[in-house]
């Protein structure tokens, strides 16, 4: 067994998954989102405190397991740096104590794992990476060639729904909370332009949206909920055409393409997941998507990744772990 780790952000993850069978034997997250939703954003030193209490808690609960693990695996890029930090030290000590080699992963990775998890690897796919720290196309061939064919050019897809949510103080994470906001608007009521419309290029702008959304609020007296509903209908809606315009233009250049996926934390937007399906059926590609639990952070998905290096021996000495907050894929 594996016994895999998450702490990029904020959300203490623990999982243990069989080698052979790939099965998860225990997963377990505590979310801070209470905590850090008073404040509209995550507050890094309180996610690295919560994680330090969080961690040991939830190891406590799968002792039973520790003389069966023949490796430990954690995220240790990218992240924030004082919440890797949590999960890294538990995986040296845990290495240290148990003899077993230490599995180092890339968090980006993981979520693309979040899609085989119980089941065989699935390569080649195009994937749409969208989170909170990224908005990415990754053309993934197998566990180490993964490129990056496309990307943001300043904020996230994920991380404009936080802003909007904060400047609508409606709270954190602003994802869901949109996409719940948006299911009772009238998508006329407002209009944000596409970014990027008339470009060639093929990334992904959010900033200009954002501050559509924030004039908008601002030329607007006395906000009603009705209001707020409908600024996210039409964020949303412009939010998601930006996606879809780059996504069918990476179609239209890529007649191979035959397996497409999303992933991340923003995936489970069941608006994104619609015109997605919609787009790939026009293309005749085969959607994959990872179960709703299993597209926010979590050990899952760690431990998924885990299986694949460990059958490749994808180990690192204890001495040369060292976390990477801001690496790429
Ligand atoms: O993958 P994730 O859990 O953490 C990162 O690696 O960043 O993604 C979290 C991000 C947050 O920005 C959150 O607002 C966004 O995913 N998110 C959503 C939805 N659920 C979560 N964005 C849009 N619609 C959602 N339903
Ligand atoms: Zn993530």
């Amino acid at each position: 067994m594996i016994l895999s780790i998450e702490s990029s952000c904020d959300d203490s993850s623990i999982a243990i998954t069989e080698i052979e069978s790939k099965k998860l034997i225990f997963h377990k997250k505590i979310s801070q989102e209470l905590q850090h939703s008073k404040y509209g954003g995550v507050v890094p030193e309180l996610a690295a405190r919560l994680h330090a209490v969080a961690l040991p808690k939830i190891l406590e609960e799968v002792k039973a397991y520790l003389p069966k693990l023949k490796a430990v695996a954690v995220t240790n890029e990218p992240g924030l740096s004082v919440t890797l930090v949590e999960g890294v030290s538990m995986a040296k000590a845990l290495a240290l104590a148990l003899d077993i080699p230490i599995i180092p992963v890339n968090h980006l990775k993981g979520h693309i794992y979040s899609l085989f998890i119980e089941k065989e690897s699935n390569f080649p796919q195009m994937i749409l990476l969208v989170s909170g720290g990224h908005t990415q196309v990754i053309e993934a061939k197998s566990i180490d060639e993964m490129r990056t064919i496309a990307s943001t050019m300043d904020d996230s897809f994920g991380e404009s729904f936080d802003k909007v949510a904060k400047m609508l103080d409606l709270g954190y994470p602003g994802g869901p909370i949109v996409e719940r906001y948006a299911q009772k608007g009238d998508e006329n009521k407002f209009s944000f332009t596409v970014p990027l419309a008339n470009s060639p290029k093929i990334a992904f702008s959010y900033s200009g949206i954002k501050n559509q959304v924030r004039v908008a609020i601002q030329n607007r007296e006395n906000m009603t909920e009705q209001d707020k509903c409908d600024i996210c209908r039409a964020f949303q809606k412009s939010a998601t055409a930006h996606l879809i315009q780059k996504i069918k233009k990476i179609f239209k250049t890529n007649p191979s393409i035959k397996d497409f996926a999303i992933v991340g934390g923003a995936s489970a937007n069941l608006y994104l997941r619609e015109k997605i399906a919609a787009l790939c059926k026009e293309f005749d590609i085969v959607l994959h998507l990872a179960e709703l639990q299993y597209c926010s952070d979590n050990a899952a998905m760690i431990g998924r990744y885990a299986i694949d290096a460990f059958n490749i021996k994808y180990f690192e000495k204890i001495e040369k772990i060292a976390i990477k907050p801001k690496s790429a894929l």
